[in-house]
């Protein structure tokens, strides 16, 4: 049996690590979930949710994979024969994910194409039903590829199986190490552009103005600790699998707040950036801020390409760093989550990684192309509101009940956490995953049953 790989460095597993949370839920997700939930206001709930269950967990998880040195499933066997099936529950969220995540960096390898002369045209509403992705007119009729969507999507595979054939260090943490710093400095370069166009002042103002009221609606915590979970891709074995690969003397702890800080950074920043420039278009036409704001395919897509046409200078230019911005924040989550099958698969089967890349990556790039297709954006909106209802935070509950009530392993973690770490865990840790984090999730996921189901 192959040798179990190792990061080569310290800064390289952080920056997987933040690779794998910086993604597109930073960038179109966060600004119009705080918007919507209170504003400058949201940052209270926000930051308990970071603080109770966003680095509780992600510590929680790195030192399960640390300690137990396997991909989700086996970590889980190691942890409890009779708790694996958890481990492969999570490979299967992740699995899903990567088949709509993938066509979604698609999307924004074709726009930052389409960049270079403004391509996505004056109407950007032809985004949806026009030109680009020819949308079927019936939902659930899958039609056939659309040819602007496929070419691409074969690239995002070819690119993200092509890096993890190399393995741990020599593909992910190598790819990381360069995607990374490139997409912190484009996106800087972006936010800097969008502070100074006219405008801005009123669409940070919308976005920081606090409604405090919004804070007793239990919906507001709801929304934050989605955010939070969904964010710092936890609960989707991904951390789990990457710490596995962290060297014996690791701290641990350290890691775990440094990965926390860096993913709400880059979304405070990308709340920054996107609502100077919402701001930007409100004052252009003359409008109110909120009649201007979106979040998710419609902002990138339609909103933001709109308003980029409008720019005062260098449009061509700011279109593509936005969409290559997208696309190297959306690849290296797209790595992360790949990998977590990947390394379920070989644990499991034994087999070699080369074998598992192309079964289990192959098999998700073959599924992908079903939202290549003219019905496809209506199969990423299913699949989307299924994961993120039932998959995540689901099992985020079942995984914190389990360690905290179940198997009664909170101590033990933690002291294996701190064996290796400088920060000590004491009681604000096991207070917050076994009492503050089991109790507001239980009263989330009841709150969805009662919602969906009853
Ligand atoms: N954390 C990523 C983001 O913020 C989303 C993600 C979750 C990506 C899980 C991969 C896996 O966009
Ligand atoms: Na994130």
């Amino acid at each position: 049996m192959e040798k179990r790989s190792q990061w080569g460095t310290r800064a390289g597993f952080i920056f997987a690590a933040v690779g794998s949370a910086v993604g597109l839920g930073n960038i179109w997700r966060f600004p119009a979930v705080a918007y919507e939930n209170g504003g400058g206001a949201f940052f209270i709930p926000y930051l308990f949710a970071l603080l109770t269950a966003g680095i509780p967990i992600l510590i929680m998880e790195f030192s399960m994979g640390h300690k137990f040195r396997g991909s989700a499933p086996l970590t889980f066997r190691r942890l409890n024969k009779k708790t694996e099936f958890i481990g492969w529950w999570a490979v299967l969220v992740a699995f899903v994910i990567s088949t709509y995540y993938s066509v979604i960096i698609a999307w924004a390898i074709s726009y930052s194409i389409f960049s270079f002369n403004l391509n996505w045209g004056s109407d950007t509403e032809g985004f949806l039903y026009g030109e680009y992705l020819h949308l079927a007119d019936v939902p659930g009729q899958t039609g056939s590829l659309v040819p602007g969507v496929f070419i691409p999507l074969i690239i995002v595979w070819v690119v993200v199986l092509g890096i993890l054939f190399k393995g741990v260090k020599k593909g992910i943490e190598i790819a990381n190490r360069i995607f990374i710093p490139a997409l912190v400095i484009i996106f800087l370069i972006i936010v800097i552009r969008a502070v100074t166009l006219p405008g801005a002042l009123e669409g940070l103002n919308a976005f920081f103005e606090p409604d405090f009221t919004r804070i007793a609606d239990p919906d507001v915590w709801i929304a934050a600790y989605g955010q939070i979970f969904f964010s710092l891709s936890i609960a989707f074995a991904i951390m789990i699998t990457y710490s596995s690969y962290l060297p014996k003397k690791s701290d641990i702890t350290n890691n775990a707040f440094i990965v926390g800080f860096g993913n709400s950074a880059f979304e405070l920043l990308a709340g920054i950036g996107v609502f100077a420039v919402l701001g930007f278009m409100a004052v252009s036409q003359g409008v109110a801020v909120d009649e201007v704001v979106a979040g998710g395919v419609g902002l990138a897509f339609v909103v933001f390409p709109a308003i980029i046409n409008e720019f005062p200078a260098l449009n061509e230019l700011f279109g593509f760093l936005f969409f290559a911005s997208l696309v190297l924040a959306g690849l290296s989550s797209l790595m992360s989550i790949t990998e977590t099958y990947v390394a379920g698969l070989v644990d499991k089967f034994k087999i070699s990684r080369t074998k598992a890349v192309l079964f289990g990556g192959g098999l998700a790039a073959v599924i992908s192309l079903l939202y290549a297709t003219q019905g496809g954006l209506y199969f990423l909106d299913a699949a989307d509101y299924f994961i993120n209802q039932f998959g995540v935070a689901l099992l985020g509950l079942v995984e914190v009940v389990l360690i905290a009530w179940i198997l009664r392993r909170v101590k033990n973690i933690q002291t294996h956490a701190n064996e290796i770490s400088d920060i000590r865990l004491g009681s604000w840790w096991t207070i917050s995953l076994s009492i503050i984090t089991p109790i507001v999730m239980g009263y989330m996921m009841f709150g969805l049953f009662k919602q969906n189901i009853l």
